[in-house]
């Protein structure tokens, strides 16, 4: 590999040049293996946030990100499909969606990550069903995949390593919000995992990354790009956030919600993306003949679900943890709910415990809002409007303060369109 000196790849980037493959693929290497310091890379990060990367750099600052570790093969009999998601509130959708994909005849191998900030995680949902294990070796993944079709774990420590330590780097920077940055996040996780299609769900809104339509499809087109780019096939949903996704935002009250749906009931925005997406992802596996709304009311999609939690040690019949305290918020007038902002109700379940400040910290599985209205919903003056959970009575106080503005009651509700449009390779 060619070297470079890191101070001259800094000033690069910071007047305006564009990086070379080879500059890309030492200063990624070179960082992870600890020769490039970490003032050197947030200096190359702040550039790349101030100064943008091209799509060719993007594509080589992911492929260098790949090659920091190992790649796994997770192929199956079937053909493999992932789902990703760039985080919401009460964004439970994999848990429906992984088996109802399997039982629709793909494999879905959806390794996954654990809340920071006001976004849950789909592993710290799961792990308020008793017994269930986030932490698979790789054989023990592919022989779910074989036998349930569906498996929802941690990543493998191998997967990505520089994208780790980038992350965590770039979290206390200030430097997160570079569409580059994610998009190459994102996907250098996704590829180095080794499915063969990928369909992503890019959400815009007040509870999302993006606040704004124009940046979710800015990054929905890069994330796309990379992936064909890759010989992946990927394609980008954008979908709404402004409004949190079904009733339950949590951990154990999300799990609770997801069963419903998988039941044939729930909430009916949950269904609707559940189905959308997935019928995006048979479309891409090659099975777009299969109807995913009929396999999730013939109840298949439940007994995949069953299974894939018990091959994980999980008891899905075991009764979900509820919370020691419920504090409830009444409507302020009588009137329809004409905005329910899913930042502030992230925020509200994030401060009772369902999610953590530091990545050490341990969440609470009872922790958690559920929202009795939804906005276009009637609701009379004095009466529950939010139903705060938590073991812990004292952080109730911040959780209001979070909801001071969260919602408002009037005549009537804007239509909300979900699943706004879909960004194909
Ligand atoms: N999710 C990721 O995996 N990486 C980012 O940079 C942002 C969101």
């Amino acid at each position: 590999m060619r070297q470079f000196n890191a101070v001259d790849v800094i000033r690069a980037k910071r007047d305006r040049q564009a990086l070379g493959v080879d500059q890309i693929d030492w200063v990624v290497d070179a960082y992870t293996r600890g020769v490039v310091a970490d003032e050197q890379m947030s200096a190359l990060a702040m550039a790349i946030y101030l100064n943008g990367m091209t799509g060719d750099e993007t594509a080589a600052w992911t492929a260098a990100m790949i090659r920091s570790g190992e790649t796994l093969s997770l192929a199956s009999s079937r053909p493999t499909v992932d789902k990703h998601s760039t985080g919401g509130v009460g964004d439970k959708i994999t848990l429906p969606l992984a088996p109802l994909v399997a039982a629709c005849g793909a494999a879905v191998p959806q390794l996954s990550g654990r809340g920071l900030g006001h976004t849950g995680g789909t592993l710290d949902k799961l792990e308020s069903i008793s017994g269930w294990r986030a932490a698979l070796s790789t054989d023990e993944i592919r022989a779910q995949l074989d036998s349930v079709g569906a498996v929802v774990c941690a990543a493998t420590a191998g997967l990505a390593p520089a994208d780790k330590k980038l992350y965590a780097l770039r979290d206390v920077t200030g430097t997160v919000e570079s569409i580059p940055l994610i998009a190459s996040s994102i996907m250098s996780k996704k590829i180095a995992e080794g499915a063969d299609a990928l369909v992503l769900d890019v959400k815009f809104g007040s509870g999302a990354f993006m606040k704004t339509v124009a940046d979710a499809r800015d990054l929905a087109s890069a994330l796309v790009s990379i992936g064909v780019a890759h010989g992946v096939r990927t394609s980008a949903l954008l979908t709404d956030m402004s409004v949190p996704l079904g009733r339950a935002v949590g951990n154990a009250v999300e799990v609770a919600e997801s069963v419903a749906v998988l039941c044939g009931g729930g909430p009916a925005d949950v269904v609707e993306l559940t189905v959308a997406l997935a019928r995006e992802m048979l479309s891409l596996a090659g099975l777009s003949d299969v109807d995913p709304a009929a396999v999730l009311a013939s109840g298949r999609a439940h007994e995949t679900w069953a299974r894939m939690i018990r091959a994980q040690g999980g008891d899905p019949d075991a009764p979900l943890p509820r919370p020691t305290h419920v504090h409830l918020v009444p409507a302020p007038a009588s009137g329809v709910l004409t905005r329910l902002d899913a930042y502030a109700v992230g925020v509200a379940a994030w401060r009772l415990g369902a999610g953590r400040a530091r990545k050490e910290d341990v969440v609470q599985a009872a922790a958690g809002v559920l929202c009795l209205a939804k906005p276009g919903e009637r609701v009379t003056e004095g009466e529950p409007l939010l139903e705060l959970h938590t073991d812990t009575p004292d952080a109730v106080a911040g959780a209001l303060a979070a909801l001071a503005d969260a919602f408002e009651v009037g005549d009537s509700a804007p239509e909300r369109t979900l699943v706004l449009e879909t960004v194909r390779g």
